[in-house]
Order: C-alpha cells, then structure tokens, then sequence
C-alpha cells in the first residue's frame, strides 16, 4: 500500500452559473471528499480544495437572463452551491472564488511571466465589432444572416434553423444582439498561448504518469495535436488583460479558472501555498468530469511549466466518466437533470452518497435510476449494513446491559475476525485506487459476513442458557468489534450515519482505520437505526409527487407540501367512515434523541395510554408546552416503528407555508370521536 503523508486534493471548480446537480456530485466531489475522509482516517495529511468559477460568456449571458449583474449572478449560486455542498457533507478545507482581488493578481502575474518567457504571441485578427457600444462582440452577442439558408436570426455560431456551425464572422449582415444595431469587421489583437512549444516537455511528463489508460491515450493524442490557443476574449467579465492600452479584453475563462486552485488554496491561509504547492513531497491529487481531462491533464500543466514558481505538477488525475439519467446525459436546459435540493426532501445525504459510490462512473458512463435506488438503499444499505449494527446495538442494549468483553474466542471467532480484517485492507486498497464502487461493495460485503456471523451465532438462543452467559458476551463482544470495522470502511462513504454511530459507542472524536489503536469502547448508549428505509412511488421513471407528501422529510420544507388547488382524487363515505379519528390529551411530549424530526407523544385516549410520533420537531420551539392540549388523532393507523419507537396513529396538523397548527379542541373529553 503507497503511503503519502501529504497530499493536495481539488476537484473541478463548479461555474458559480447554476446549481451543482447530482451528475457533478458522482463526477468528482463525492470522490474527492471520499478520498480526502479516507486519508484523513488513516492518519494522513490531506488538504481539499474547491471553489466557485465564476468568469466566463457563460455567466454573462446567464445573469443577462435571470436580470442580474454578473457579480450578483456568481454571488447569488456561490453560496447556494456552498451550502449544497455542505449539506452534502463534502468536506472541502476551503471553498473559493475566482473573483477575488488576489486571484486576479496572481493571474495577471503568470501571464505577464508566460509573456516574458516567450510563451504567448500576439496576432491580429479580425472581429466583429460594435461602433454604437465602442467595443468588440463575442459570438453569443452576434445575430445575422446565415450564410447557409438565409435564415435573418442564425446566432454567431450556429444557424438554430438549418443547424450549421459557423464563425461569427460568417454571418451576413451582423448585428448586435443587444441594440440590433450593425456590427463591422474591425482589426483586433488577441494573445495566444503557444502550447504547441511544449509538446515534447509534456509528453515527457505525461509517460512518467499513471493515470486511467482511458485518460492517457486521450492526452497523447491531444499533445500531438496541440496548437497555440486565444486567451483572450474582448469582454468585461474576467480578469483583465494586464497589458496598457486593452481596455476591453480580458483572460479566457479556462486560463484563470485552474490558476484558481492555487488563489484558493491562498484564500485559505497564504502559508498553505508553500506548505502544499510548493513542497515536492506533496502529491497532488485532482478529481474531474471527463469533459475536463485536457484542461487538466495537457493545458495547465503547459501554463505551469511556463512560469517561474515550482508549483506541483498533478501527480494523479481522477477523471470519471459522466452519469446518465435515462441513458441521455444530465442537462438542465433539456429537463434531463436531477435538482438535488428537490432531492434531498426524500433522500438523506448519506442516502444519496451511499447510491451514487455504488454506480460510480469510473470506467463507464453509468445509469441512475429511481428504481434501482430505492432497492440498493432498501436491501443493502438499510437491510444488510444497518441492519447489522442496529441488531447487534439493540441486542447489546437491551439483553447485556454493558458493554461486552471477549472471555474466550473460539476458533470459528478468529476465521470470523481475520476475514473482516481482510476485507478492511481490500477496502483500503480500493480507496487508494480511487474505486469508491468498489470500496463500497467491499462495505456491503463485510455487512453481509458481518450477518451471517449473527446468524450463525445465534445470540438470541444463547441468552436463554444461563451456562453459556460467558460464550453469549464474547459473540457479541465479537459483533460489538465487527461494528467497528464496519464503521472504518463506511467512515469516507457515510459520513453522518458514521458519526452517530459513534455516539453509540460513547465515542466522541474521530477512531481511527487501524483497528490496532482502536479507541476502547467504555460506554454504550441507546442506539436507533441508522438508515431508514425509502417508500416511495415511482411512477415513469421519476419519484411520484404524491408519494412525497406523506414522506416526514418533506415536513421540514413545508412550501413544497401540495398546493390547495391539486385536490385529491373523491372517495366513498364508506372509505372516510374507516378512519377513528378520536380527541387524545396531551399527557407528555418530548423530543425523540437523536433525530432532528420527531417528537414524542404520550397521549390519553379515553383513559388507554399510547404514544405516538410526529415529525413536526421543527415546529414545536418548547414541546412541554403542549403537555394539557386536546388533540385530534387517527386511532386506527397500522402501528410503525420509528427510530427504534413504535408510533401507535397519527396526530392531526396543518403544515402550509412554514405556518403550522395543530387541530385542537377546548371541552371535548378525550376518547370523543370526531365526526
Ligand atoms: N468550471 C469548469 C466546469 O465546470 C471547471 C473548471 S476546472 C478548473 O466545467 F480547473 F478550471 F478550475
Ligand atoms: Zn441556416
């Protein structure tokens, strides 16, 4: 196994234009950050860098859209996305911005250093330009006439009639897209890298690395053809050109973004700079979309090498392949996208991570599906992994009282401990390859022993023979360390359910992967399942509206409740006569630990206790004062067991808007039906 006490990590800076969606998440934030916990919990020295891209045409005319400032339109999906990110528990050390002062210096730096080295030439080209607004127009501001088929509003690249692709200054008759004014063809100068001056220094370079074939044979040949490329563009949005006299141009968008790893890593803390980009013995690890692989495999690798600090050259470059939804690749202008803040009303974070390192497209562009999640998260992570750790806590919990200590361990034990070792150091080798998938299906696998040694064990039995009380605490002493494997490997992958783990295990700060210096358990708490079970409707391929509605989750963001209009469809009386629905006193009402939904009801229901559970814990500021209140409830709803506590009905509420209320009575006595 390779051991790098200090590593870099970045992954592709997300164009601050819209919201990262899922495909961004499997294509390279949730491997990095797995990557980075990983290295984390083997003890090593990992810093993640990401941050929002926030120049480029593409935001201009996105924020022309929406009617903001191309500075509002960066601020307004930077922290939308940061916030994403957080709550996908992707652990950047630090989360930037292009547009700051300092990265801006720093580029303008690196150029006027390529310039001095001889790197970037000058050429006068001609473009179109607009005497009415006194400058020069980018193709995505030009209209005209196409040269094809004549059509009057053919865009400066393409014709959106007959299809063909073009250059602006192809167009009959341009005109401004802004004031419809005529354009003229005007002399200009732009500033081109020569990357082609370092074909041989990259080739070089590129054969002492190891990256995926996939994405090796893509760069050798990308080397072969290399020419020199414009990194300028005649806009006001970017870092301007630092060069007297160019008012109006400024660097290309993909010439400052990558530079923007290291203006990042400043933006932290200035001394990381020399800590990380500057040591030798960092390694340098960087996660992209294949969509991505020359930028950072061939051109940024060029522009370093072209100026005169000795930053890290990429040591490995994780390039995966894109996800698809319905076999068409994710796209939010064709509707073919997955809103992940929509998402997250049903799904919890380690949820989604959980799935989507399952179908990682490492090698292949893979297919999400609803379906296929709703299965993997219902049979393997709640019914294999957490159902393990929940059987063997509770058991602890309710038949040992204490936690547990090995007395003897018979042979079957130690085949039972060492294969559980084994499978850990595969998984450690997966994580090192960069194979989340794999390192996932190794978790799964260790589950699935994990249950079988249960089974075969049999503790329930055990517990009924007083003479096998010693062999009854070593088997779950046994189980009680198999947890503990279990939480190493799905530590990087499940980051939340990991930690509340912990917490049952009285363990506050962060164990370790080496099972050696496993922290001592001292403590167990009262354990509750870690993942819950998804029921939803699915209905031509997308989670069915209506079966959100009745999902707890969805309480939190009440505005996405259904709207008054979209009535539900007419039933019989007969079906409405079905429903008790009965006034219940309020005898005590607390929070239940450990989740941040429910509340927990003890109600009198015409002098029989029950308890029920209601997600309304966000609403509620003082449960206690609702202890004495008279409340509706269903008293016939089927019994449903959550976290751990069995709900017996369901109270009655109105949640709208972020208002909420509960249906409460003043003399009816308890018992009373309502009718
Ligand atoms: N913003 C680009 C994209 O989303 C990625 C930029 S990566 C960087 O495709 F290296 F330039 F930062
Ligand atoms: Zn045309």
């Amino acid at each position: 196994m390779r051991r790098h006490n200090k590593t870099l990590i970045t992954a592709a800076l997300p164009y601050a234009n819209g919201q990262i969606h899922v495909g961004h998440l499997a294509g390279a934030y949730l491997p990095a950050d797995i990557y980075h916990r990983y290295l984390l919990s083997k003890g090593d020295d990992s810093l993640f860098i990401c941050g929002s891209d926030e120049y480029g045409i593409a935001i201009t005319i996105k924020a022309e859209e929406a009617k903001r400032t191309p500075q509002e339109q960066v601020d307004h999906f930077h922290e939308i996305n940061k916030k994403l990110f957080e709550r996908m528990g992707i652990d950047f050390s630090h989360y930037s911005r292009t547009t700051l002062k300092h990265h801006a210096e720093r580029t303008q730096q690196i150029f006027k250093e390529h310039l001095k080295n001889g790197w970037i030439e000058k050429k006068t080209i001609h473009q179109l330009y607009s005497p009415i607004e006194g400058r020069f127009l980018a193709d995505r501001y030009v209209l005209g006439t196409c040269p094809k088929c004549g059509y009057h509003e053919a865009r400066g690249d393409e014709c959106t009639k007959c299809g063909a692709s073009f250059e602006a200054t192809d167009l009959l008759h341009p005109v401004s897209k802004m004031t419809k004014m005529p354009l003229e063809l005007k002399e200009t100068e732009h500033y081109f890298f020569r990357f082609d001056l370092f074909k041989e220094r990259l080739k070089e370079w590129l054969e002492t690395k190891s990256f995926k074939p996939s994405t090796m044979n893509f760069s050798r040949q990308y080397i072969e053809d290399l020419k020199p490329r414009c990194i300028t563009r005649d806009l006001d949005w970017g870092v301007p050109l630092p060069i007297e006299g160019t008012k109006g141009k400024v660097l290309y968008v993909w010439y400052d973004a990558p530079i923007g790893y290291i203006s990042a890593t400043y933006d932290k803390n200035p001394q990381l700079v020399n800590d990380y980009w500057l040591d030798p013995k960092t390694r340098y690890v960087q996660f992209v979309g294949k969509d991505n692989t020359t930028f950072h495999s061939v051109l940024f690798p060029a522009m370093l090498m072209g100026q005169n600090t000795l930053y890290k050259l990429v040591d490995d470059l994780v390039v995966n392949e894109f996800l698809n939804l319905k076999g068409e690749k994710f796209s939010k202008s064709s509707g073919n996208s997955l809103d992940l803040e929509a998402m997250l009303k049903w799904i919890s974070p380690d949820q989604l991570r959980f799935y989507l390192s399952l179908i990682a497209p490492e090698h292949q562009d893979c297919d999400f599906s609803f379906e296929d999640l709703v299965v993997r998260v219902n049979s393997e992570l709640v019914g294999k992994l957490g159902n393990f750790i929940h059987r063997t806590l509770s058991f602890v919990q309710s038949r040992l009282g204490c936690v547990p200590l090995i007395k003897a361990l018979e042979e079957e034990d130690k085949t039972f401990l060492k294969q559980i070792q084994t499978l850990l150091d595969e998984g450690a080798a997966h994580y090192e390859n960069f194979s989340i998938k794999k390192a996932t299906e190794t978790l799964l696998e260790m589950a699935q022993l994990c249950n079988r040694y249960f089974d075969h064990q049999k503790p329930w039995s055990l517990v009924k023979e007083p003479s096998k009380a010693d062999r009854l605490e070593t088997i779950l002493a046994v189980c009680i360390k198999a947890v503990q494997f279990l939480l190493a490997q799905m530590q990087p992958i499940l980051p939340f359910a990991t930690k509340e783990a912990w917490g049952f295990l009285g363990l506050s700060n962060t164990p370790s992967r080496n099972m050696a210096t496993a922290l001592e358990i001292k403590e167990l708490r009262a354990p509750s399942p870690l993942f819950q079970k998804l029921e939803l409707e699915i209905k031509e391929g997308k989670v069915s509206e209506s079966s959100l509605s009745c999902n707890l989750d969805s309480l939190k963001n009440a505005t996405i409740l259904h709207p008054l209009e979209t009535q539900s469809p007419m039933i019989e009386f007969a079906d409405f006569e079905k429903i008790d629905l009965r006034v219940a006193d309020v005898l005590d009402c607390i929070i239940v630990p450990k989740s941040d939904k429910l509340l927990q009801f003890t109600l009198d229901v015409g002098g029989s206790k029950r308890v029920i559970l209601s997600g309304i814990r966000h609403f509620v500021a003082d449960p206690a004062s609702l202890i004495g209140k008279k409340v509706a409830i269903v008293a016939n709803l089927k019994p449903r067991k959550m976290m751990g506590i069995e709900s017996h009905g369901m109270i009655l509420s109105v949640v709208e808007n972020g208002t909420f209320e509960m249906l409460s009575f003043e003399k009816a006595p308890s018992g009373g039906k309502i009718s």
